[in-house]
């Protein structure tokens, strides 16, 4: 993906990593209980949360699932930083790289995260098809994000996309369906939520190729 894009969001939120916890602590409650509601794992799946962030999602699955292997990527240092700090995720292996360039093996793991970080991506196909690419056959990718079907969510979008140059874009649930089966995903279940006024939110469960 393009330097100089991407340096807007790693500046961002290496900017806003050591008070993100807390400033949006209901916002990653409500939407991260919502993204792993009812998914099941055996417990011993290899997952890949990208971006990680500060690694709540991870400090979640873990706590149900202490057995699963967790590998996080992010783009910004500080947002690691603040994931490796937290005891609870020692196990899990962190990485500095950006969704399109992921530094891992094809077929690598039996699932993947991508929640709330969908309309910072440049290049949507790039990134669906590189997540494809480390996932296995019949693995699942999740992906939640920012729904623009919700009319607050889109007069929010249109308004970041004139002030925060980090932010790139949100989706319909229809269009982000199109990108999904585009790149070889199935769509298993799709969900929409609100988080509060503003944010409204999709959440799909996916499984690669085997269509
Ligand atoms: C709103 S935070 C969400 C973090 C985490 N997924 C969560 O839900 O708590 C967005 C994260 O996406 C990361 N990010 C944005 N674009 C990225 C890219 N192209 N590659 C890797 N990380 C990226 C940012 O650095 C930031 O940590």
């Amino acid at each position: 993906m393009n330097r100089s894009t991407t340096n807007h969001v790693q500046r961002e939120y290496d900017r806003l990593a050591p008070t993100y916890d807390d400033r949006w602590s209901s916002y990653i409650d409500v939407t991260l209980s919502r993204t792993l509601d009812s998914l099941q794992f055996d417990g011993n799946e290899h997952v890949l949360d990208v971006p990680v962030g500060t690694g709540e999602l991870a400090v979640r699955l873990l706590k149900t699932w202490p057995r699963l292997r967790i590998d996080g990527v992010d783009l910004s240092p500080q947002m690691l930083q603040q994931a490796a700090a937290k005891r609870s995720l020692s196990t899990v292996e962190l990485h500095e790289a950006c969704v399109t360039e992921l530094p891992f093996p094809d077929n690598e793991f039996d699932c993947v995260f991508c929640v709330n970080s969908f309309h910072y991506f440049r290049e949507p196909r790039s990134a669906l098809a590189e997540i494809r690419r480390v996932l296995r056959d019949g693995g699942r990718l999740v992906l939640a994000d920012w729904c623009d079907d919700y009319l607050a969510c889109k007069l929010c979008s249109f308004w970041l996309r004139i002030v925060d140059p980090a932010f790139h874009r949100t989706y319909t649930q229809r269009s982000c369906e199109t990108l999904l089966a585009k790149s070889d995903f199935q769509i298993l279940d799709v969900r929409r939520f609100r988080v509060d006024w503003v944010w409204g939110m999709m959440r799909f469960e996916t499984r690669a190729g085997l269509g």
